[in-house]
């Protein structure tokens, strides 16, 4: 970028949490945001779930990932203003925002892999940043940047919801249901009958096992090491519970479904808990994986296991074009189906971020949500 464009004029001033280095706490800090260009939209949030990616991005899963930068991407809000061209969107709307917006031109949108648009509508080169301070730009993490007042994005990224539904439950669609959910729904399009075990019950976890329930699986197994987050998946979707830090997983998995399960997804972000699931499979029995893993792991699988046709696939935000998905989401949350507002355990201002991601790091509750 060069500092000499960005764009120097006074523009209001947005409190963000700023991520600078890992192992780090974010800042609380004022910056700048520019004003809504073609195609973009200016919002104001509302509420933003905190995310284990987020959490990953602080711990330094992703060295590539440098700051300054402003962290969340689970958001819901109220349109302040439009750019040029739009017309999805007036302001006054409200809005889920994902992390997930798709161009239509690429060759994976074309081939209808939405979720993996690899030239997402962002600013051309050697436009002023969307973010900055002063000379600085600052860095929006997956074109979202949520954890601030507003936030700048495409209206690509936005799908518009019904006034009357609460923003605060609705953010959580943004990504850890419409990954959970889309894992269970679309990545493998669970069957009446499937028997499933998921490592790790957090937003995302709990998210694939109420997509579990809604398929109709009849065995779904929760597996994390926290038993505050078993008894939260007790109540909205499993049907057993395996505390690993008690029981060795495959060994607690295999004692409800001795020949192993059909689908078991990794919702983790762990080497180690991935080979496990992969062994609590059946034959021919497939692994989801949807953790975000540190950049370096690799993967220790027995090879000979695949003569048996076992698979393992993975699974971006829920493999299915948001709009579409989420506008599904609300209906069966609508309907009582799908259970959002149980995952929001916890609520707090921007400035109890950082007790937030200490919470996610305790597998204490299942969600926090910033409000603003
Ligand atoms: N695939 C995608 O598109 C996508 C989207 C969003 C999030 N993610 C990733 O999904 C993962 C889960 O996200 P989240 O927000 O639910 O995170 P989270 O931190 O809330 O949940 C992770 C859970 O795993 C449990 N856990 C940790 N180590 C364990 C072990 N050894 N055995 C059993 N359980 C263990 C924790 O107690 C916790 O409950 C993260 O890696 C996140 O980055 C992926
Ligand atoms: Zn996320
Ligand atoms: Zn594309």
């Amino acid at each position: 970028m060069d500092r000499m464009e960005i764009n120097q004029e006074q523009e209001p001033g947005v409190k963000a949490a700023v991520y600078y280095e890992p192992h780090q706490p974010l800042r609380i800090e004022e910056v700048e945001i520019d004003e809504p260009r073609t195609g973009e939209v200016l919002v104001r949030t509302r509420a933003s779930g905190v995310c284990g990616s987020d959490v990953h991005i602080a711990d330094g899963f992703m060295p590539d990932f440098a700051g300054p930068m402003v962290l969340g991407h689970e958001a819901a809000g109220v349109v302040e203003a439009v750019g040029p061209g739009v017309t999805y969107v007036v302001p006054g709307d409200h809005v889920v925002v994902s992390p997930t917006a798709w161009c239509g031109e690429c060759e994976m949108c074309m081939r209808g892999s939405f979720v993996l648009c690899d030239n997402r509508p962002t600013r051309a080169q050697g436009a002023p940043p969307r973010l900055f301070r002063g000379a600085e730009p600052i860095a929006q993490f997956t074109n979202v940047s949520s954890f601030a007042e507003l936030m700048l994005v495409t209206d690509r990224a936005l799908l518009v919801v019904d006034r009357e539904l609460p923003l605060e439950s609705l953010s959580l669609i943004g990504c850890g249901v419409m990954t959970g959910l889309g894992a269970a729904l679309h990545t493998v399009k669970l069957r009446a009958g499937d028997t499933v075990a998921v490592f790790g019950a957090g937003g995302v976890g709990l998210s694939v096992m109420q997509g579990a329930r809604i398929a109709g699986a009849t065995t779904i197994i929760a597996v994390d090491l926290s038993s505050e987050r078993l008894e939260i998946a007790a109540t909205l979707a499993s049907t057993h519970t395996v505390n690993a830090s008690e029981i060795d997983a495959e060994e607690g998995i295999r004692a409800i479904v001795p020949a192993g399960v059909d689908f078991a997804f990794e919702a983790i972000g762990n080497p180690t808990t991935a080979s496990q699931a992969f062994a609590s499979t059946r034959l021919a029995g497939t692994t989801v994986l949807l953790g975000f893993f540190p950049m370096d792991a690799r993967l220790d699988l027995p090879a000979s296991d695949f003569i048996n046709e076992k698979k393992v696939v993975g699974s971006r935000m829920g493999s299915a074009p948001f709009r579409l998905a989420m506008r599904a989401y609300i209906e069966l949350y609508k309907q009582g189906r799908l259970r959002l507002d149980e995952l929001v355990t916890s609520r707090g201002p921007l400035e109890e971020v950082n007790d937030a991601f200490e919470r996610m790091r305790a597998g204490k509750g299942a969600r926090t949500v910033l409000t603003f």
